[in-house]
């Protein structure tokens, strides 16, 4: 397994194996893996012929007083995980190689989509994720890149872009890894305190009991939201940040529940702020 830091030596290694006929399979990652992470590779590692998992906590997708700074890292672990894994190259760019004194060109999606469920918590953090998806698209040059189903607006940030800005890569989504009690597996984690670690599998069993719901015939939106919303008020400590049931390509909120819909909650514990979704088909 190669690490390569340098921008230049990434692209130069890209190009050779493809010329040398391999695909190549993308994994963008923030680092401090875990199983969630791991199953992205390990489906890069079957569909393609050479593995690129990048480990970069992109600092625009930050805003400011989020946890930029005290975001967990643990590159020799990340490193361990991913060379058993046997991937090709672990790309690690410098936040200075990516983003020089004066560096000024963004990526910005000008949709709804990018303001709904977490940019409204979180503005300027898609444009951040676009912008450095973007560069590191063009840095690896994959033709095939894997992203997880639990940040699920991510993944319809990302394959808009793609497709808008005619990235020739196909967009991969894979379902979110859990915890044995059913907490979505997410490198914050690792913020939770004892306690709160014991109450957050709540976050899913609200979208459970919502599926629940419609699955006996609830299909008024309201109803199934401010079920949610009561089930997650029992979390002490807890600020609700949203709770949707939306069309999973609008994100619009329908009154009645029909066809593809995302169901996604956002809640900060303690510090924590965490963020879970299940998809449903409603015939
Ligand atoms: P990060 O949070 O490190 O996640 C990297 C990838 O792993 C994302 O595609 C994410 O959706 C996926 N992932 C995280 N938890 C998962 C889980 N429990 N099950 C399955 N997949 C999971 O997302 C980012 O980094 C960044 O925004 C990035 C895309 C790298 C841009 O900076």
């Amino acid at each position: 397994m190669r690490v390569i830091s340098g921008i230049a030596e990434m692209t130069s290694f890209s190009q050779q194996k493809t010329a040398a006929g391999l695909v190549i399979g993308f994994v963008p990652t923030m680092g401090y893996l875990h199983p969630g992470h791991v199953s992205l590779v390990k489906q890069a590692a079957k569909e393609c012929g050479a593995v690129v998992v990048s480990i970069f906590v992109n600092p625009t997708q930050f805003g400011p007083g989020e946890d930029l700074a005290a975001y967990p890292r643990n590159l020799k672990r990340d490193l361990e995980i991913l060379d058993a894994l046997k991937v090709d190259v672990v790309f690690t760019p410098e936040a200075k190689a990516m983003y020089p004194e004066g560096y000024g060109t963004f990526v910005n999606l000008e949709t709804p989509l990018t303001g709904k469920l977490c940019g409204e918590f979180r503005p300027g953090h898609f444009k951040g994720v676009a912008t450095v998806v973007a560069k590191l698209f063009n840095i690896v040059l994959p033709q095939k890149a894997y992203f997880g189903q639990k940040d699920a607006q991510q993944c319809i940030v990302i394959k808009k872009m793609a497709a808008e800005l005619n990235f020739p890569v196909n967009i991969v989504i894979m379902p979110t890894l859990r915890e044995k009690d059913g907490l979505a597996m997410s490198s914050r984690n690792t913020y939770l305190s004892p306690e709160e670690r014991k109450a957050a599998p709540e976050i899913y069993q609200s979208l459970l009991l919502a599926k629940k719901m419609i699955e006996a015939g609830e299909l008024r939106t309201e109803k199934i939201t401010s079920a949610v919303r009561k089930k997650l008020a029992g979390l002490q400590d807890a600020e609700i940040q949203y709770v949707a049931a939306v069309n999973s390509s609008s994100l619009e909120a329908p009154v009645l529940l029909s066809g593809e819909i995302l169901l996604a909650v956002a809640v900060k514990l303690g510090k924590t702020r965490l963020i879970d979704n299940i998809l449903l088909h409603i015939t």
